[in-house]
């Protein structure tokens, strides 16, 4: 039965594919983001949608739009399978590389899940005022989120308002996923802050997908983030790229502010997936025109875009991890960057071995065998 959605709710949707890299995995060919736009344009002009952003990350054609008809929507996600396609028509023209890469199924079949694509959405009632950012990574995975939203959603030494906003005392509630056991668990911050940590300190396997104001607050039951967590090595049989998950947050009024929600990136955290999927790096924050990672296939990246809505309309982008405020973070990746690289093959640059998304290790192992002989 279809679901009702209640006509004030707008959802954002967040949703992103890689359909081919210039040169190499580096970035989107601009081309790529006018098809998309052609097609999200006139999507708009036949009120399939109220608005909608086209930008990149990397290699990634990232899709941010605006509509009524609910996160999961049949009509939405075929929309962003369709721009895909004719983005990868452009991408195989021009013969960039890996066109078409994230696209695993030949045709569209109700919803994007297991199709390749990553996928994050929020549904809710547009406040007086509603500022959010959306965060779109390249070269890592959905477990790369973990450390900055639990710093925005529960760390006081990131987020004065938990202590000093009355709104924010009470805490947030994090939806958590086991990505390996496919569960998950709601916990409550402060209480079971420990927890959660000892859950999402193993990045590979617990991600969080959404975070919840307290019940207390009075706020609505609607989610103020969350994070696309669709693995593709899982949907695919075989790795055959990146995750390189998005992620939408709600700030200001009673959640964390703006500058508390972007204070989280000041720090270049390790994340896993820089150069073959397979290594360690740090996560740089950058502007739109520097997310183009191009050293070792990075360092990993992450942009961050603030919009406001209005009845839906997007207004914006801001570009706001271009500010200088970061260079110092950028600095840091950077000697972060050099400092990992000169491991070069050991971990722990190079990640554990089930991490790896290429591996010549079993064959080796295979080939020494019988030169192996006892201690
Ligand atoms: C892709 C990525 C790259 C590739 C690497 C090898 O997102 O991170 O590091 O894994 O460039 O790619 P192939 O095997 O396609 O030459
Ligand atoms: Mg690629
Ligand atoms: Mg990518």
């Amino acid at each position: 039965m279809a679901r009702v959605i209640p006509e004030m709710k707008i959802t954002v949707s967040l949703i992103k594919a890689d359909v081919g890299g210039l040169a190499g995995h580096s970035r989107v060919h601009p081309q790529l983001k006018d098809e998309a736009k052609l097609v999200l344009e006139q999507a708009k002009s036949q009120s399939k949608i109220i608005d909608y952003h086209v930008t990149s990350v990397g290699d990634d054609l990232q899709l941010i739009m605006t509509h009524k008809k609910g996160a999961d929507s049949k009509e939405i996600h075929k929309l962003a399978w369709d721009t895909f396609i004719k983005a990868t028509e452009m991408a195989k023209k021009l013969k960039l590389y890996g066109a078409g890469q994230d696209l695993l199924k030949d045709s569209f079949s109700g919803n994007l899940k297991g199709m390749g694509p990553g996928v994050a959405e929020l549904e809710f009632e547009e406040r007086k005022s509603e500022p959010i950012v959306a965060f779109m990574m390249d070269k890592t995975e959905p477990g790369a989120f973990n450390l900055p939203m639990f710093k925005i959603f529960a760390d006081p030494f990131n987020t004065p308002g938990l202590v000093i906003d009355p709104n924010m005392h009470d805490g947030f509630t994090f939806e958590i996923w086991d990505t390996i056991e496919h569960k998950k668990v709601f916990l409550k911050t402060p209480e079971e802050t420990y927890d959660i940590l000892a859950l999402i300190g193993s990045k590979n396997r617990y991600v969080i997908k959404r975070v919840f104001p307290a019940k207390s607050t009075g706020m609505s039951k609607e989610a103020v983030a969350v994070v696309s967590t669709d693995i593709l090595h899982e949907i695919a049989g075989k790795y055959v790229g990146k995750d390189d998950p998005v992620a939408i947050v709600r700030g200001q009024a009673g959640l964390p502010a703006m500058g508390e929600i972007l204070e989280a990136f000041t720090f270049p955290h390790l994340v896993s997936g820089w150069m073959r999927g397979s290594h360690n790096g740090p996560i740089m924050p950058v502007s739109v025109a520097d997310a183009t990672p191009s050293r070792f296939d990075g360092p990993p990246r992450v942009i961050g875009l603030g919009f406001q809505l209005a009845e839906g309309k997007l207004v914006g982008p801001a570009d706001l991890l271009a500010d200088k405020a970061f260079d110092g973070a950028r600095q840091t990746a950077n000697i972060i960057a050099d400092y990992m690289r000169r491991n070069g093959p050991f971990e722990p640059h190079r990640l554990p071995e089930p991490e790896m998304e290429y591996t010549t290790l079993p064959s080796i192992q295979k080939k020494l065998k019988s030169r192996m002989v006892d201690l």
